[in-house]
């Protein structure tokens, strides 16, 4: 064996002898709970379970009875972004509501300003950065939006930077449909028209794309331009995902089972019928709750009522400079738990192999079975729990990907 990880008290392999599919209702939780640990070869799983113990290899890391998981995947975020909008998370400490911000300037419209005057070299290190920081949290594969380019070079540059060279993979989506940019004031059909005809063929003709998004919300795109993109988009072969009923009912969620999306995330407020609909349709609840947490909203998806219904539900953290300048998925997972009421099992599930799903990745990623890419964690906890438990800690002390350990600090410690 090339690496052995072995003597964790708990490996949560979150994956069933049957299928490759999000967990969902009563097996929602579902951690394939064992003990012992994982092999790895050639960058795969070569064995899983207690018989790893008695196992050696080039190099072996001894766990230390802690947790053995698979990497995070985080399926939604905004890792491309220039500087930080601190600023207005004070504002909003102080009252002024995100949306008043936006209006004033501030927002999506203030990153869009920020990239647009940023270098390709400045980007790639903006990039660079939040990856690392992704690694070292445990986040082992993204999805990452452009969004605050607006324009068909910005959104291309956003797109490219992605695609630099780091551990962490990435999951490209063209977010243009995000906002308005002041060329278009007025104007948002003219816009959407220019992301249809001129954006969306760009990107797929440089493979820089797998899904189109689009920010459906009461002031920036309606349930019906919303359709409109989502449909351009998939004809051109992007396959949609939404920002869908965040801070008000558009429908959005409802738009994504007409529409075939993938996912339709946020879901602040969505019905128990829209979750039915969801599941009939096969689009996966991305929840988002530090989104939730950062604006301090009252209104809270329906988590419970989805999980009773069987509609599978992804935890992800929508890392961005406004609404969630957060990376750490231990961190989302307690605010899931706290804010939406899902257990742990359930938060973790949906953060490794519904978010796989999400993605489209859970014959490579998300579980830890024999054959699979082997993205590993050690943290060192003795009981899952205490991975959202500890909140703002740092519970991930091994990191591997692709069977190559990208982080390893004292305790656990490497055997040799
Ligand atoms: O997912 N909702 C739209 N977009 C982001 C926030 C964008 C921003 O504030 O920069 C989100 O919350
Ligand atoms: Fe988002």
């Amino acid at each position: 064996m090339d690496l052995v990880i072995r003597n964790a008290s708990q490996v949560l392999t979150c994956t069933r002898p049957d299928l490759e599919a999000p967990y969902t209702g009563q097996d929602a939780g579902e951690l394939g709970l064992t003990t012992g640990g994982v092999a790895i070869e050639d960058g795969r799983i070569a064995a899983v379970g207690p018989d790893v113990d008695g196992m050696d290899g080039k190099q072996v890391i001894d766990a230390q009875g802690g947790v053995v998981l698979p990497g995070f995947v985080d399926c939604h975020t905004h890792a491309v972004f220039h500087g930080s909008r601190a600023d207005e998370f004070e504002l909003r400490a102080q009252g002024t509501p995100y949306q008043e911000i936006a209006r004033r300037g501030g927002g999506i419209r203030r990153s869009m300003e920020l990239l647009r005057e940023a270098t390709d070299e400045q980007l790639e290190e903006s990039v660079r950065k939040h990856l690392d920081w992704f690694l070292q949290a445990g986040t082992t594969t993204i999805e990452a939006k452009s969004g605050y380019g607006l324009s068909l070079e910005d959104e291309l540059r956003s797109l490219r930077a992605l695609g630099i060279d780091h551990p962490v993979e990435v999951t490209r989506t063209c977010l243009a449909a995000h906002s308005v940019p002041p060329e278009y004031e007025g104007d948002t059909r003219g816009y959407l028209e220019m992301v249809a005809n001129e954006i969306y063929p760009a990107v797929l003709a440089e493979g820089l794309a797998r899904y189109c998004d689009v920010f459906c919300e009461t002031g920036v795109f309606s349930f019906y331009e919303s359709q409109l993109i989502m449909e351009a988009g998939r004809e051109l072969g992007l396959r949609p995902r939404i920002h869908a009923d965040q801070l008000s009912r558009t429908g959005g969620a409802r738009l994504a089972c007409r529409v075939g999306a993938i996912s339709a995330d946020h879901i602040e407020f969505i019905s128990k019928e829209d979750a039915v609909a969801m599941r009939d349709e096969g689009v996966i609840g991305v929840l988002l709750p530090a989104a939730n947490h950062i604006l301090d909203q009252d209104e809270r998806p329906p988590a419970r009522a989805m999980i009773g219904v069987r509609c599978p539900v992804a935890v992800a953290t929508d890392f961005n400079p406004g609404s969630a300048p957060v990376f750490s998925m231990p961190l989302t997972l307690n605010m899931a738990c706290v804010r939406f009421g899902l257990t742990v099992a359930e938060a973790i599930v949906g953060a490794t192999m519904n978010a796989a799903c999400a993605i489209e990745r859970q014959d490579e990623i998300g579980s830890l079975r024999v054959g699979k890419q082997a993205d590993v964690l050690v943290c060192d906890v003795t009981d899952y729990r205490e991975i959202a438990y500890y909140a703002g800690r740092d519970p991930v002390s091994v990191v591997v990907k692709r069977g190559v350990v990208r982080k390893e600090r004292g305790s656990p410690r490497a055997a040799r």
